[in-house]
């Protein structure tokens, strides 16, 4: 059996830097046109002229041929200028500023301390017509891992919708019946990504029987009932819901110790594994607007023009791949997946 869906895109995309980076990027590359890349680098992409060398780093990483198109993001500080967010605008390579709350995450250290800092910048995003991409848990140390996104929501996001009416916002690696909840709660004003760990697995497969550290990721995998509301979410054919991968390489052995760190690596194997979560709940059609359609309509581009097909014929995900001086081991490594990118 074979399908065929407009070329998708990846909404929410970790590509890092250097020799890592180009490693990685041809797996994205080989499945999606283009890609909104996140800016947590080391230093943050915090200004248009650093995205541009960026993105030239990237486009000069792609197997030759490629047409894949990277979509740049600035990362927010308490500090971003509204000059800068012009200027972002104006620069035409620039899709979204990424808010990452101070300490939520990898490299998030430069993130934001208190949003209310922001309300100018936000202002004039709003005006501009930039999307803001929020990662949205919060970091307070009272607060369980486990519940940190829904507090977000209570605390952070109703004001900023409530502050931001006409702010595009994108609503990041949603976890939880709650997000799910808001966004349609919402409907109109703010798009949400679902990643396909968050879509496949729930925190028992991190945790039962040993700890896993390759299903670790930010935010943390939540119980069963929350991944069964983000799986009818996905697969509702609701436009405000679209694919984002968050995959996330990190070294073998920065993942495997006693502090791993935060991110599922599932560029490799993206699109066939959405395939099979929509295949196993039965909505095969419904895939091509998740991961091709409302995507592009969310942020204003053009929608894809060319095709790609899957084939079900397994194959066994590989123990790991080279990631510049090092391995990353990818999310299911030595599990068979069913679907296969026809090349
Ligand atoms: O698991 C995650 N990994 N979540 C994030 O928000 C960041 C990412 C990374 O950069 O490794
Ligand atoms: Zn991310």
């Amino acid at each position: 059996m074979q399908i065929s869906l407009i070329r998708p895109d990846d909404w929410h995309l970790h590509l890092r830097d250097d020799d890592a980076m180009a490693s990685v990027v041809a797996h994205t590359a080989e499945r999606f046109a283009r890609a909104i890349v996140m800016p947590n680098l080391k230093p943050p992409v915090t200004t248009t002229a650093m995205a541009m060398s960026y993105r030239e780093r990237i486009l000069a990483a792609l197997p030759q041929n490629s047409d894949f198109t990277p979509l740049m993001t600035l990362y927010m500080t308490d500090h971003l200028s509204s000059d800068e967010v012009i200027a972002a605008k104006n620069s035409g390579i620039i899709k979204g500023i990424k808010l990452y709350p101070a300490g939520a995450t990898t490299h998030s250290d430069a993130g934001v301390t208190d949003i209310r800092r922001c309300y100018p910048a936000l202002e004039t995003m709003q005006k501009e017509g930039l999307p803001l991409l929020i990662h949205a848990e919060v970091t307070d140390p009272d607060v369980d891992i486990f519940d940190r996104e829904q507090v977000f929501i209570d605390r952070h996001l109703q004001p900023l919708t409530r502050d931001f009416p006409a702010l595009p916002m994108v609503f990041e690696h949603i976890t939880t019946k709650q997000a799910v909840d808001f966004v349609r709660a919402n409907e109109g004003r703010l798009g949400a990504t679902i990643t396909v760990q968050h879509l496949l697995y729930n925190r028992n497969a991190m945790l039962v029987g040993g700890i896993r550290p390759h299903f670790y990721c930010l935010p943390i995998l939540k119980r069963e009932s929350h991944q069964r509301a983000l799986i009818e979410a996905a697969t509702s054919g609701e436009s405000h819901f679209f694919l984002g991968t968050d995959s996330a390489p990190h070294p073998q052995h920065a993942k495997e110790c006693a502090c791993g760190c935060a991110g599922c690596y599932t560029a490799y194997a993206a699109i066939e594994l959405y395939a099979e979560l929509f295949e196993q709940v039965d909505a095969l059609e419904r895939l091509e607007g998740f991961a091709s359609l409302f995507g592009p309509d969310f942020y204003g581009l053009p929608r894809n023009r060319e095709t790609i097909t899957l084939e079900k014929r397994e194959w066994v995900a590989p123990e790991s791949y080279q990631f510049g001086q090092d391995r990353v081991v990818p999310l299911g490594s030595g599990e068979t997946i069913s679907w296969q990118l026809v090349r």
